[in-house]
């Protein structure tokens, strides 16, 4: 292992706590050697946003490092990682029902060792509940510890004892960690972790601590390495990328993606997510400028009525977001917007739901994620007063999947007989292939699946619903 690669940065964990845990992971890999014949099998699953991908990705270097290898089944692995997601009770509900189902897994395999972290595990009431009620899990640490997995992994084998690390810090930057990353094409670039915001609904800035963003050399060293390893895509991360160096004003987001649309190669910038109150026309004018930055903009609204979105905390307005929805497409006519919606925040009426409506029918959305609201304990929202019924928001639901349905159909219709530039991601198998548009639209087309991870110029013939078909030409 080479710990001369390992630079010391910014704000980042200091050098000498990475390079312990580089040394645990040697003495991790001797233990393993001794213990398994063949190299041990990890199981590792990550919910939630881009952002836990990448963390994802980075667990599984530390893994790799250690010598396992990767497995799609939990019932053949000698590790099961869930890295696990907070946002809505759904997704946390989900873990719970997936690390119960590990219980008769370990029944049958008794070595098999179990791993939970992620935001779910930074907070304390969902540690404690595993603690009581899941004894037969290994490890669970917090996403302010991840750097710390080899030494908690040292630990487990070591001394045969249960390991909970949650740290109560307000967040730190890890450079210098082993990344294997999922695709050979597309490759998740964290430049920011953590929020500021508070959206009253949102528990992201309880789980992932205070803003603070990677040094604009550390994120420029790994997009010229991945950009060397021949990826095509590069997303850039965060929750609002729009206030990237805000805290230390080393470089802003708009320099910082000028500065990687500078570089030589063929490929594609994307970047999630924009916050509306920090996205501004500069950014929105350097996003014209470049190149090789997709016309593609994430701009999640949340609603389209001032009273909602004052509750929510979100520091814009309609008109507001408006304005800037107008302006980007004045000056990208060929973007394409998405957004997320959060239908029946705690108080929302009838009417204050039907600004929603009206504004995702002005802005037409080539796509839009949907969530019914869910109470996240310890954010505002959770406290607020909730009367409108399950059952009624449901049907508000249904309403906005129709007009997005009705939308994201005339989008598609529109597309018909022009040539889009895509990115083949996936071999769909019996010679079918699909891609995404710049605007992130998936289209299926016929091709040899040596196509996969090329940038591909494909004409569509078929629309039917949102559903795109084309052909290579
Ligand atoms: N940082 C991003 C969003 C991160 S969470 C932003 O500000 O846009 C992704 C989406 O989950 C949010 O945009 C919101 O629509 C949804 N979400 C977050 N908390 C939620 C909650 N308590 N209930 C329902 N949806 C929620
Ligand atoms: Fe959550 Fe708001 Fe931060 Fe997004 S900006 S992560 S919605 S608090
Ligand atoms: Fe979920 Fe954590 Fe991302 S709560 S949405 S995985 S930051």
């Amino acid at each position: 292992m080479d710990f001369s690669v390992i630079k010391e940065s910014v704000g980042a964990v200091p050098f000498d706590e990475i390079k312990k845990q580089r040394e645990y992971t040697l003495l991790v890999r001797t233990v393993v050697d001794s213990r398994f014949k063949n190299s041990p099998k990890a199981y590792v699953h990550t919910y939630g946003c881009q952002g836990n991908v990448a963390d994802g990705e980075r667990i599984k270097g530390m893994l790799r490092e250690m010598g396992f290898v990767f497995t799609d089944s939990p019932k053949d692995a000698d590790l099961v990682l869930y890295n696990t997601c907070a946002v809505r009770e759904h997704a946390e509900d989900r873990v719970f029902g997936n690390v119960g189902a590990l219980k008769p897994i370990k029944e049958i395999n008794r070595d098999l060792k179990i791993v939970l972290c992620g935001c779910m595990m930074q907070q304390k009431k969902v540690a404690d509940k595993i603690r009581m009620s899941y004894s037969f899990v290994d490890i669970v640490f917090g996403t302010h510890v991840m750097h710390r997995f080899p030494e908690f992994m040292y630990r487990m084998y070591c001394t045969g004892k249960k390991v909970f690390e949650i740290g109560d810090s307000a967040g730190v930057i890890a450079e210098g960690l082993p990344v294997s990353r999922d695709s050979s094409f597309k490759a998740w670039v964290p430049i920011m972790y953590g929020c500021n915001n508070f959206c009253s609904y949102c528990i992201v800035p309880y789980v992932r601590g205070r803003e603070r963003s990677r040094s604009s050399k550390d994120v420029l060293d790994e997009v010229k390495e991945v950009i060397k390893s021949g990826y095509k895509e590069i997303t850039l991360l965060g929750q609002n990328v729009n206030s990237y160096g805000k805290a230390d004003g080393e470089m802003d987001f708009a320099s910082l993606l000028r500065e990687i649309n500078d570089l030589d190669g063929d490929f594609m910038i994307r970047f999630m997510t924009s916050h509306p109150k920090d996205c501004t026309r500069e950014l929105i004018d350097t996003m014209a400028e470049c190149k090789k930055v997709a016309k593609h903009l994430h701009l999640p609204v949340q609603s389209g009525n001032d009273r909602i979105l004052q509750e929510m905390n979100r520091h814009y307005t309609r008109e507001k977001y408006l304005d800037l929805v107008r302006y980007a497409r004045e000056k990208m006519p060929s973007l394409s917007i998405t957004s997320d919606i959060i239908v029946g925040f705690p108080g929302e009426t009838d009417s204050e739901f039907d600004d929603t409506l009206s504004l995702v029918d002005e802005v037409k959305y080539t796509s839009l994620f949907m969530f019914i609201f869910s109470p996240r304990d310890g954010t505002a929202a959770a406290k607020m007063d909730d009367p409108v019924s399950h059952a009624e928001k449901v049907k508000r639901f249904k309403k906005l999947e129709e007009l997005q349905a009705k939308n994201s159909i005339e989008i598609a219709s529109s597309m018909k007989d022009k040539v889009y530039r895509i990115l083949c991601d996936t071999d769909c198998g019996k010679g079918l292939l699909s891609g995404k548009t710049e605007g992130n639209m998936t289209v299926t087309f016929e091709g040899d699946p040596d196509n996969v991870g090329k940038f591909l110029n494909i004409l569509i013939t078929e629309s039917n619903s949102w559903n795109l078909k084309g052909k290579i030409i």
